[in-house]
């Protein structure tokens, strides 16, 4: 894992402190994770305190849940307790690398009209949440 880009809050989608990781395999980018270590209703509901996107000649290898776990020390650092992480119902290969990893399904929540993927058909979203004190 390598840090490629550190998004202070003014500039970060997601409103908060933005650490983007490239995921590495034989140096190439193999994919992309970003933690957003605050607690804010659009982070815990909406958008994930982590997001992970891993390019498709790399999949396969569950890299996005060793990702994830590579990066729980730092999430633990930045004081979360726990993590939050949302995908919607048909992501299959996302909701499988969140239960590998132990998340708990905690309920699904409506997009709102409001939020960013809403215009492009996202009506649902899953929440999954991961206990990192356990
Ligand atoms: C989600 C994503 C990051 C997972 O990539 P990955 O780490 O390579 O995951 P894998 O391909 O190893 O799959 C993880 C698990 O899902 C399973 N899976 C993947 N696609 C599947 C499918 N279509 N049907 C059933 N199971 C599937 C795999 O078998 C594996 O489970 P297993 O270890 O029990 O066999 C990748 O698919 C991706 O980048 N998708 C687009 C971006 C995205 O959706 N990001 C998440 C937003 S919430």
């Amino acid at each position: 894992m390598r840090l490629s880009h550190v998004y202070p809050a003014e500039t970060s989608p997601w409103g908060v402190r933005t650490f983007r990781f490239d995921m590495l395999v034989d140096g190439m980018v193999a994919g992309t994770i970003s933690l957003r270590p605050a607690t804010t209703h659009l982070l815990t509901h909406l958008s994930g305190q982590i997001g992970f996107s891993v390019e498709p000649g790399f999949r396969g290898r569950g890299l996005a849940a060793k990702a994830v776990r590579a990066l729980v020390p730092a999430a633990r650092a930045h004081g979360l307790n726990e993590l939050w992480f949302t995908t919607t119902p048909d992501n299959v290969a996302s909701r499988r690398t969140l239960e590998k990893l132990g998340c708990v399904l905690v309920e699904s929540v409506a997009v709102p009209e409001d939020y960013v993927s809403h215009a492009s058909g996202e009506r649902t979203k899953l929440r999954y949440r991961l206990d990192l004190l356990g």
